[in-house]
C-alpha cells in the first residue's frame, strides 16, 4: 500500500516568477546515450529583494553550475530530486549550467528522446525540465539561441525553432547548426529534431506578401505521403488570414513526423512535431477519415501559432485558453473546408456533418468524463499531474465554451473580440478571464446593460448541465410559452462535499425552432420579430418565453446546431421525432431526432434483453430509416451520419446501472433488424454510391464511400446472402484504403468464414511494412467480436507489437480495453487491463495514465463487474511504485 501522495497544486496558489529570463542560449552535444546541454541563462530580478532562484529538473546529471562565470561549490546550491536552488546576490546575473540527459533511456517520450534513429523533443507541459534545469513554467518567456552539434552522417538534419543562422562541419565527422528564434516564448514551445528525413517544401506568400517556406519532414522513404499534409498547411495559412485576419509571423514553418509520439502533435514555435499518423497519407494507406484528421490536426497546430504561441497561458490551469480556442478554430476550419464552394442549405448540411462528428466525440469522450471521478471544469481547480489534464473537457468542452461565445456574439462580434484579445495581450502569458474580458468588451456593446458575468461560470463548473423543456400552447391566443429549467448535479469530488457544492445557473444559449404537424417550418414571433431559429439566452434556473403567431401546437426543434454542451430533457411522442427526422430544416437537429428515436429503441432493447424478452421488430424506426435512405435531397455524407446508430459508448452512458453487454447485444440486434428489413434499400444505396475514377479525398467522394461502406456493413449485419461476396469483391478490388478498410471491417465484424480470415492475412502480407497500416490491422482485431484477452495476448507476441510505441499500444491494448466492451468486461479482461497499466507505467506514465482511465466509471456498473473493477483498480493502487500520473488517476477513481 502506498502512502506517499504527490502534492496537489491549486489554481489559487499562483505566484508570479520572481525573475525575468529575457535571453536563453542552449548548446547541445547530441548523442542518444548521453547528450550534454550547456544552458546560459540571463536572469533579471522582477521583484523586490534577492529571491532564491528555483529551477526545475528531472532525470538530469549536473556537471557544473556557475553564476556570472564563477563556478559554484556544492555548498552554494541545493540540488533536490526535481529542483536546483541557487542564491544569487544581484539584480541581473548569468547562470551557466552544464548537464547530461539520456535520450536512449527516456521511454516517457517527454523531454529529449529517441524514435527510430532520430531524436525529438516534447516539452509541453513539463518536459523541458528533462533537458536542462530551468524555470519550467509558461509565464517565463525568453528569446532562444540554440547550437546543435551531432554526428553528421547519422543526424544530417539539425532543426530547432526560428531561423537557421549557420551550419558548418566540425572535426570527427560532426557538424553544427545555429538557430535563433526572434519570438520570445515559454520553454514548452521549444523543440529540437535531429536525424535523417525526407523533406517536401513549398514557398508560400502571406497576405501582406511576406515569403514563408513551408516544409514537411518525414522518415526517409515516406516523402511520397506528405503531399496532403503540405496542402493542408497551406490551406491553414490562407484560412487564418481570411477568416480571422491572422498572418504567419515566421519565415519558415516546419512540420516533422515522429513515429513515436504521445499525443497528436505539438505546436512548437515554427517547428511542429507531429505523430506520423497525422502527417502521412496516400490513397493506398490512409482512409478518408485519416485525411480529414490530418487536415484538422495540421490546422490545429498551425492555428496555435496565434492562439497559444503569440498569446500563451499564464499557468497550466489556463490550458483551455489555448486548447479550447484552438480546437474551436480547427473545427471551423474543417467545416469551412467541407462547405467550400457551397452555399445556403447545401453549405449548412456540409458543415453539419462536421458538427455531428464533433458532438458525437463530445458525447463519447467528454460527457462520461464530466460525470466521473476525473470531472473538472474546463479550467481545473487543482491537479497533481498536469499531464492528466489534456482532457476531452479542456479540449472539446473548452471548444464548446468558445463556440457559445461565438454564438452569443455572432461571427463579426467574435472576430472583433478576438482582435481585441490580440490588441491587449499579444506577446503575453494570460488567463481565461483575460479572454472573456476581451469578448465581453464587444458583448456589452451589443447588449446594453448585460455582461458575461454568468457566462464565466462555464470556466468554473464541472458536470454536464441538463435543460428541461416545457411547452404550453394557448390555442385561442395562437401563443405558446416555452419554459427552460436548468440543473447541474454534483459530480466527481463534489459528491463528497458537505455541504453540497453550489452550482449556480449558467448562461446557456439555446437555439430553438418550430415545425407544424406537416413538417413545415413555423416562424414564431418573439419580441415582435419572426424568426426561423430563435436564440434564447437562459441565465437563470428557470425562464419562460412567450411566442406569438403560432397557429397550432408546434413541434419543437431543440438545441439547434447543438448551441450548448448540455443534455436536453423533453418528453414527447416518437411521432414528433419521426417528423423532425424527416423535415427539420436544421440539419443537426434533424440528425439528432433520428438519433433520439434510435436511442429510445436501443434502450428499450437493453431493458428487454435484461428481462430475457425478445421484443418485436420496431416499425417506427425502420420506416424512418427507410425514408431517410430514400431521400434524394440528402448528401451521401450526411446520410451516412443520419443512418448510423448511436455509438455503444454513448448508449452505455444512458444505462443505469451501466450494462455494457446489453448495449452491445441491443445494438447488434437492431443493426441486424435494420439491415434485414431494409435490405433492398441498402443494396441499391450500395450500388448507387459509386465514387468515380481516381481517388480524391474531397468531401463528396468521401461521402459516397462512407455511405457505401455503411450500406455494406448493414447488409452484412442483416446477413444478406450476397453481402459477403460483395465485401470480398470490394476488399480485393479496392483502389484505396477507405474502400479496403470498409470491406475488411465489415467482414471481420460480421463473418467467421475462412475467406474473411484469408482477407485479414492478405492485408497483413500486403501492408506489414507500413506501421500506420499495421496499427489498423491490430485495431481491427482488437475490437472484433469474439476477441478475448487470449486473442490480444497472442497479438502482443506478434513481432510487430511493441508496448513502447504509443500508436501500437493504442491500436491493440487501448482499443481492446476501451472499445471492445464485450471482450473486456469480464474479470480476466479487467485483470489484463490492470496488468497493462502497470507495464506501461514503467515505460511511459502519460500513456499509462490514459489507459488507467478506461474504467473511471466503475462505480456505475452492476455486480459482478463493479466489484471486479474495484479490485482491479485496487491492484494497481497496491503497487509499490506508481508514477504521479497513474497514482492521481487511480486514487481519484477509488475515492
Ligand atoms: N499542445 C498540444 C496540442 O494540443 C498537446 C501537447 C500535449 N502534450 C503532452 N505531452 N501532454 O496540440
Ligand atoms: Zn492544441
Amino acid at each position: 500500500m502506498r502512502t506517499d501522495t504527490a502534492p496537489t497544486i491549486s489554481r489559487h496558489d499562483y505566484q508570479p516568477y520572481p525573475y525575468r529570463l529575457p535571453q536563453v542560449k542552449l548548446s547541445f552535444d547530441l548523442d542518444p546515450a548521453r547528450t550534454r546541454v550547456h544552458a546560459q541563462l540571463v536572469f533579471e530580478s522582477a521583484s523586490a529583494g534577492w529571491q532564491p532562484l528555483v529551477l526545475n529538473g528531472q532525470d538530469l546529471e549536473l556537471e557544473s553550475v556557475a553564476i556570472d562565470g564563477r563556478p559554484l561549490r556544492a555548498d552554494e546550491y541545493v540540488l533536490q530530486a526535481e529542483t536546483l536552488t541557487l542564491h544569487p546576490r544581484a539584480d541581473r546575473y548569468t547562470v551557466d549550467i552544464v548537464s547530461v540527459c539520456k535520450p536512449e533511456q527516456n521511454s516517457s517520450l517527454m523531454g529529449l528522446y529517441v524514435s527510430g534513429s532520430q531524436l525529438f523533443t516534447q516539452c509541453e507541459a513539463e518536459g523541458f525540465r528533462r533537458i536542462t534545469w530551468f524555470p519550467d513554467r509558461p509565464d517565463v518567456m525568453s528569446q532562444y539561441q540554440v547550437v546543435l552539434r551531432a554526428d553528421k552522417q547519422k543526424y544530417p538534419l539539425l532543426l530547432s525553432n526560428g531561423n537557421l543562422l549557420e551550419q558548418r562541419d566540425l572535426p570527427d565527422g560532426r557538424h553544427e547548426a545555429r538557430w535563433e528564434d526572434p519570438h520570445p516564448k515559454p520553454c514548452y514551445l521549444f523543440a529540437v529534431v535531429a536525424g535523417d528525413f525526407d523533406c517536401r517544401e513549398e514557398q508560400a506568400r502571406t497576405q501582406s506578401g511576406r515569403p514563408a517556406l513551408l516544409q514537411v519532414y518525414s522518415d526517409r522513404g515516406s516523402g511520397g505521403k506528405t503531399l496532403w499534409a503540405l496542402e493542408c498547411l497551406r490551406r491553414s495559412l490562407e484560412w487564418d488570414e481570411r477568416r480571422f485576419g491572422l498572418e504567419l509571423d515566421l519565415d519558415r514553418f516546419m512540420i516533422v513526423a515522429a513515429r513515436d509520439f504521445n499525443m497528436g502533435a505539438m505546436e512548437n514555435k515554427g517547428l511542429n512535431v507531429f505523430n506520423s499518423s497525422y502527417v502521412l497519407a496516400d490513397k493506398d494507406t490512409a482512409t478518408d477519415a485519416a485525411y480529414r484528421a490530418i487536415e484538422a490536426v495540421i490546422g490545429h497546430e498551425y492555428f496555435h501559432n496565434w492562439t497559444g504561441n503569440r498569446v500563451t497561458c499564464r499557468d497550466w490551469f489556463q490550458l483551455s485558453l489555448k486548447e479550447g480556442l484552438t480546437v474551436f478554430r480547427d473545427q471551423e476550419f474543417s467545416a469551412d473546408m467541407l462547405a467550400q464552394g457551397l452555399s445556403g442549405a447545401e453549405a449548412a448540411s456540409a458543415r453539419a456533418v462536421k458538427r455531428i462528428d464533433d458532438v458525437s466525440t463530445l458525447r463519447i469522450a467528454q460527457f462520461p468524463e464530466d460525470a466521473g471521478p476525473m470531472a473538472h471544469p474546463i479550467r481545473p481547480e487543482s491537479y497533481q499531474e498536469i499531464g492528466n489534464f489534456y482532457t476531452a473537457t479542456v479540449y472539446e468542452k473548452g471548444a464548446e465554451v468558445i463556440r457559445m461565445q461565438h454564438t452569443l456574439l455572432g461571427e463579426e462580434g467574435f472576430r472583433a473580440g478576438l482582435e481585441e484579445y490580440f490588441r491587449r495581450h499579444d506577446g503575453q502569458a494570460v488567463t481565461c478571464d483575460d479572454f472573456v474580458d476581451a469578448m465581453e468588451s464587444v458583448y456589452v456593446q451589443k447588449h446594453p446593460g448585460k455582461n458575461l458575468g454568468v457566462f464565466r461560470r462555464w470556466y468554473a463548473q464541472a458536470g454536464t448541465p441538463r435543460v428541461a423543456v416545457d411547452l404550453r400552447y394557448d390555442a385561442d391566443a395562437h401563443a405558446c410559452a416555452v419554459t427552460l429549467t436548468q440543473r447541474c448535479d454534483p459530480v466527481g469530488i463534489e459528491k463528497l462535499q458537505d455541504p453540497p457544492a453550489e452550482k449556480p445557473p449558467l448562461h446557456i444559449p439555446f437555439a430553438l425552432g418550430m415545425l407544424d404537424r406537416s413538417g413545415a417550418a413555423l416562424k414564431p414571433e418573439l419580441d415582435g420579430t419572426a424568426r426561423d431559429t430563435v436564440l434564447l439566452e437562459l441565465r437563470e434556473a428557470q425562464q419562460t418565453w412567450t411566442f406569438r403567431n403560432v397557429p397550432e401546437r408546434p413541434v419543437l426543434s431543440l438545441l439547434r446546431n447543438f448551441s450548448a454542451p448540455v443534455i436536453v430533457e423533453y418528453e414527447r411522442p416518437d411521432t414528433e421525432l419521426m417528423l423532425l427526422a424527416g423535415h427539420d430544416t436544421d440539419p443537426f437537429a434533424r440528425w439528432e431526432a433520428g438519433q433520439e428515436l434510435a436511442t429510445r429503441r436501443l434502450l428499450a432493447l437493453v431493458g428487454a434483453l435484461r428481462q430475457g424478452q425478445d421484443p418485436a421488430a420496431d416499425t417506427a424506426l425502420v420506416e424512418t430509416w427507410r425514408r431517410l435512405l430514400g431521400d434524394a435531397a440528402l448528401t451521401p455524407a450526411y446520410k451516412a451520419r443520419v443512418l448510423s446508430l448511436p455509438a455503444e459508448k454513448e448508449l452505455l452512458e444512458k444505462t443505469s446501472p451501466m450494462d455494457p453487454l446489453g448495449v452491445v447485444q441491443a445494438r447488434r440486434q437492431l443493426r441486424a433488424q435494420l439491415g434485414a428489413a431494409l435490405a433492398p434499400e441498402w443494396l441499391s444505396a450500395y450500388h448507387s454510391a459509386q465514387d468515380a475514377g481516381d481517388y480524391s479525398p474531397d468531401p463528396l467522394s468521401a461521402g459516397l464511400r462512407s455511405l457505401k461502406n455503411l450500406a455494406l456493413s448493414m447488409l452484412m449485419a442483416g446477413a444478406h446472402p450476397q453481402a459477403e461476396t460483395l465485401a470480398l469483391e470490394q476488399y480485393y478490388g479496392a483502389g484505396n484504403m477507405t474502400a479496403r478498410m470498409g470491406a475488411l471491417s465489415a467482414l471481420v465484424n460480421h463473418s467467421k468464414s475462412p475467406e474473411c480470415a484469408q482477407a485479414l492475412s492478405h492485408f497483413y502480407e500486403q501492408w506489414q511494412h507500413d506501421p500506420l497500416v499495421m496499427d489498423k490491422w491490430f485495431a481491427l482485431q482488437a475490437t472484433a467480436p469474439g476477441t478475448t484477452v487470449e486473442t490480444v495476448r497472442a497479438l502482443m507476441l506478434h513481432p510487430a507489437f511493441s508496448l513502447r510505441n504509443p500508436n501500437r499500444a493504442r491500436s491493440l491494448i487501448f482499443q481492446f480495453c476501451m472499445n471492445n466492451l464485450e471482450g473486456v468486461h469480464h474479470a480476466d479482461g479487467y485483470a489484463f487491463w490492470a496488468e497493462q497499466v502497470i507495464a506501461l507505467d514503467e515505460l511511459n506514465p502519460e500513456i499509462a495514465a490514459r489507459l488507467a482511465r478506461a474504467f473511471d466509471n466503475w462505480a456505475r456498473f452492476a455486480e459482478p463487474q463493479r466489484s471486479a473493477l474495484r479490485s482491479a483498480l485496487q491492484s494497481i493502487q497496491d503497487r509499490e511504485k506508481l508514477s504521479r500520473n497513474v497514482a492521481e488517476i487511480i486514487s481519484k477513481a477509488l475515492k
